[in-house]
């Protein structure tokens, strides 16, 4: 757009010249996205992401703190009120009963777990979570079969189960550890305390500035679609404009990318978070391959069955890249809206979007009736293990149930995981 020339005056240029952007981006929290990005903050809002951490109020503890008492290795912990207060008594770092107060609330579906307060700034999680199901409503311990005592590393007061280092990281944005090797204490900081807009996206204050002075010159400034993100001020690309280039081939029955998967999509993104893994450093590197930053944990046993099936508690990223569509050039993106975190169909639908359904939804390739357990597609491709007690996750490897290979290696598959009364034979 051509500028009146009159209005090309001296001081229109200086207030435009340093709202550039100077200096690498900072971080300015999701609140400051909203009235910009209205569909966007409403389909975030109440996702897991926004409620992966939280400060305990009544609004957002799930479990009553009524009295309940539970019970493990023969110590008993109770749950209850002090006026606003959400306060537990257990055995404390010496082993003998006491109460602490519930800080915050840590995760929501199917189950919430509760901070507490530890001196040097640690925050610690309590072994008992609460079940969030509808109709399962209970507090259960989270290794219901050891007896753990206060020496031991996985005590609730130990190493394992501290906040600051061993789950900050995946929960919050713009996490900062704040360790002091010599005072051996924490002052850990976060701009928002769950799992936000900039947690994706990336620092945001030049594309805040960017955003202003375009509506405050909106002549100066060129429309989005002649823009680069880069141009907008943001410091990562995650918007795969190629996200949805794809075209059924009629010879295999499955779709294939008519363009090939953008460079920096959603996948790096995602696995920060998202996959079992250790980090090299202290920061994620925005729109960086996620390995400049990150180790992860190649899918092998121990953590992984000998076919590379999930075991441990891997999360989705390792799982994924051994599959054919993380080759063909899916991303996470194709399957889940990445507001509202819900899939993008519903069922078989989804799947149908690039398999065609004459050739798989049918009983010539899944063998049972459309509509029974075993026509779904994830009974077989994505089958489930249930982790923390009570949270079921499908398989992202996609693999194909085969019988005869866990004859060899003993190794689970989806149709007699199902069909329990049956051999592999
Ligand atoms: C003052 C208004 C404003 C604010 C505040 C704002 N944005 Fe934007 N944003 C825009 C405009 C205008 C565009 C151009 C594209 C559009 O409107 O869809 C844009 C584009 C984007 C895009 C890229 C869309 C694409 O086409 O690739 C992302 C991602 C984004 N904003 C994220 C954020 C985040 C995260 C924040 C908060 C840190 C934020 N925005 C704050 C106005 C704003
Ligand atoms: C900063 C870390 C982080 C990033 C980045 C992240 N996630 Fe998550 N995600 C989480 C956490 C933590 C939870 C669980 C929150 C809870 O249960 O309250 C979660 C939950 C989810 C869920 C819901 C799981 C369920 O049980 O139903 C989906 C789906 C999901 N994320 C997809 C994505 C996708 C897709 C991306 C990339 C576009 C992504 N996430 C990026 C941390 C992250
Ligand atoms: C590598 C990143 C990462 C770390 C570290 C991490 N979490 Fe999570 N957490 C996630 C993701 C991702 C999910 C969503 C998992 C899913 O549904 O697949 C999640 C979900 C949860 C949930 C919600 C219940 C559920 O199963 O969806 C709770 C509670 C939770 N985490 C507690 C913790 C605690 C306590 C720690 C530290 C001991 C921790 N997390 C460390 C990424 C992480
Ligand atoms: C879990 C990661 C994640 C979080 C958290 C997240 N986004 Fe996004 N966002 C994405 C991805 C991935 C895309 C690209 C979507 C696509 O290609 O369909 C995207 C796209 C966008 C776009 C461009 C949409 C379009 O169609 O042009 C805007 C604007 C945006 N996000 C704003 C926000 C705002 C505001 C928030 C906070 C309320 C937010 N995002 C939180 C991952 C995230
Ligand atoms: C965005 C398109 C897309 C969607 C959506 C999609 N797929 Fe795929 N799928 C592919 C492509 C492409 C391949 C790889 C084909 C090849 O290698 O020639 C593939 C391959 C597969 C394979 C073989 C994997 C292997 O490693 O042997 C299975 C199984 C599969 N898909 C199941 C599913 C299921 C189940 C769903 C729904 C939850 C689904 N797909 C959704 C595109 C998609
Ligand atoms: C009852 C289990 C079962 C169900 C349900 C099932 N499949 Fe399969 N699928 C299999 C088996 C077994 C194979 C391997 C077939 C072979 O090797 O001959 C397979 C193979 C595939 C492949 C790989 C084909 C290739 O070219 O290598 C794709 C893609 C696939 N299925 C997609 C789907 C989709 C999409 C659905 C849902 C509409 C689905 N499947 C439902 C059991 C199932
Ligand atoms: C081909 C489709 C597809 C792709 C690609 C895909 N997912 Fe999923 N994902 C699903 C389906 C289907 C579910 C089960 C949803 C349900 O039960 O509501 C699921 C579930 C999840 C969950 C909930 C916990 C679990 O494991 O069941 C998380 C978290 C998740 N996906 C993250 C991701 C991330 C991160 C990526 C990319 C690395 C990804 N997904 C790629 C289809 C997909
Ligand atoms: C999600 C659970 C589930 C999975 C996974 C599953 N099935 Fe089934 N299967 C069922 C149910 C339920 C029936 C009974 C359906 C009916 O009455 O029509 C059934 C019926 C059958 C039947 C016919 C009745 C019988 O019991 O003889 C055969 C054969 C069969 N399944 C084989 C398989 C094979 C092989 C696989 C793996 C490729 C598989 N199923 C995967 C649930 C499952």
């Amino acid at each position: 757009m051509r500028l009146p020339a009159l209005l090309l005056s001296a001081g229109v240029l200086a207030v435009i010249g340093c709202a550039g952007p100077d200096g690498p981006a900072t971080y300015v929290g999701g609140s400051a996205c909203v009235s910009c990005h209205e569909p966007e903050t409403a389909a975030w809002t109440g996702s897991d992401h926004d409620l992966a951490m939280d400060q305990a109020t009544d609004s957002t503890v799930l479990a009553p703190f009524g009295g309940e008492a539970a019970e493990h290795a023969g110590l008993r912990t109770t749950f209850f009120r002090d006026g606003a207060r959400f306060m537990v008594r257990t055995d404390g770092p010496d082993g003998s009963p006491q109460d602490f107060e519930v800080r915050y609330v840590f995760g929501v579906r199917p189950l919430q777990q509760y901070l507490v307060p530890l001196p040097n700034g640690r925050l610690q999680a309590l072994p008992f979570a609460w079940d969030t199901r509808p109709g399962e409503h209970a507090w259960f311990h989270l290794y219901p079969d050891d007896s753990v005592t206060t020496r031991d590393p996985l005590h609730w007061t130990g190493a394992f189960q501290n906040w600051n280092h061993m789950c900050a990281d995946c929960h919050s944005t713009n996490l900062v550890k704040g360790y002091d090797a010599d005072a051996k204490a924490f002052s850990t900081t976060w701009s928002d305390i769950d799992v936000s807009c900039e947690a994706c996206h990336g620092p945001g204050s030049g594309h805040v500035a960017w955003a202003r002075k375009r509506s405050r010159f909106p002549l100066l400034v060129p429309e989005p679609d002649t823009l680069t993100e880069k141009a907008m001020g943001l410091v990562v690309s995650i918007h795969d404009r190629a996200i949805w280039a794809w075209e059924m081939d009629s010879t295999t029955g499955i779709a294939r990318r008519t363009r090939p998967r953008g460079a920096t999509q959603d996948l790096p993104t995602c696995a920060r978070c998202h996959s079992r893994r250790a980090s090299l450093r202290p920061e994620y590197a925005f729109g960086r391959p996620f390995e400049d930053t990150h180790v992860v944990e190649p899918p092998v046993p121990p953590l992984y069955h000998a076919d590379g099936q999930v075991l441990e508690e891997d999360y989705v990223y390792a799982s994924f890249l051994q599959s054919r569509m993380y080759r063909a050039g899916v991303t996470c993106g194709n399957c889940h809206d990445p507001h509202g975190l819900r899939a993008r169909a519903d069922g078989n639908l989804l799947c149908r979007t690039c398999h065609d359904a004459a050739r798989f939804d049918t009983t010539s390739h899944h063998g049972h009736r459309p509509g029974t357990p075993g026509s779904l597609c994830v009974d077989c491709h994505m089958p489930e293990t249930t982790y923390m007690g009570v949270d079921a996750r499908r398989d992202h490897s996609f693999s194909t149930p085969r019988p005869a290979l866990s004859q060899v290696t003993g190794v689970p598959n989806a149709c007699t995981g199902c069909h329990a009364e049956r051999t592999d034979e």
